[in-house]
């Protein structure tokens, strides 16, 4: 189980992440939905120590062990992440990272989606939705992972492209039975190709509503942010503000 108390981060004199609460059992998969600016991002580094934010207050668990102020080495052997905006490496190629993994290709995207990524730097003048893909592919050829954070995996993909995106989590989860997943995206798409328990918004740095993913996405599409705050949805005691 992921268990997240109360939470709060702060740069300087701002609250980034302000007494955030969830909850996610083995084996779940959530969404995160939030307008820009409201803490998605840092809550995800948060999880991993790798915020330059500081954590102030409240606890994070994984499996029943303290997160906050474990050292980044000891917690990413475990977690699986995907930054939303990940970065390239110049003159270091795909496969000198991956060599010892590639046995776990999947044959049916093999020849047009990966091989030719694997001779080329780490994202290094890859598209948008090429290095998404293969972000996602490197987490694919991890073992052994409790939990999977990963920042937008959608944006930027196009339309067909989401079916692999959405493939390649769902291999993940297969590979790595009981993982927990999180999942930021600001698309719809995404929910209609992969099993979802629940999704949650973020609005200012708290979980201020829980619910069914799709009938979230619907109310959001049609009313916006500013009607989160009054939710008729939320099924959970979250947030100050309900
Ligand atoms: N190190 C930092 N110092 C100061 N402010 C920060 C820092 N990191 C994040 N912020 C601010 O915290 C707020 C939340 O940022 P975050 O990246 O978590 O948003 P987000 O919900 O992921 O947004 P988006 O949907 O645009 O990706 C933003 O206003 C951002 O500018
Ligand atoms: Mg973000």
């Amino acid at each position: 189980m992921f268990v997240v108390r109360n939470l709060v981060v702060m740069s300087g004199k701002t609250r980034l992440i302000n007494g955030l609460n969830l909850k996610i059992l083995k084996n779940q998969t959530i969404v995160i939905f939030g307008p820009n600016g409201s803490g998605k991002s840092t809550f995800l580094r948060s999880i991993l120590g790798l915020s330059e934010v500081r954590i102030v207050g409240g606890e994070i668990f994984l499996d029943g062990k303290a997160l906050v102020d474990e050292k980044i080495s000891k917690i990413s052997v475990s977690i699986g992440y995907m930054m939303q905006h990940p970065p390239s490496i110049q003159g270091l190629s795909l496969a000198s990272v991956m060599s010892e993994s590639t046995k776990h290709l999947p044959t049916k995207y093999e020849k047009y989606v990966f091989t030719p990524f694997m001779k080329r730097d780490v994202n290094y003048n890859l598209s948008g939705g090429e290095r998404k893909l293969c972000e996602l592919y490197q987490l694919y050829n991890r073992d052994n992972l409790k939990m999977l954070l990963l920042d937008e995996p959608d944006s930027g993909v196009d339309i067909e492209n989401i079916g692999i995106v959405a493939d390649l989590i769902q291999r993940i989860r297969d590979k790595n039975p009981g993982l927990i997943s999180i999942i930021v995206t600001h698309n719809g798409e995404i929910l209609n190709k992969i099993r979802v328990e629940k999704a949650y918004v973020m609005i200012e740095g708290e979980i201020i509503c829980a619910g069914e993913a799709q009938k979230i996405y619907k109310t959001i599409r049609e009313n916006g942010y500013s009607k989160c705050l009054k939710c008729k949805l939320i099924n959970d005691n979250y947030g100050k503000k309900k």
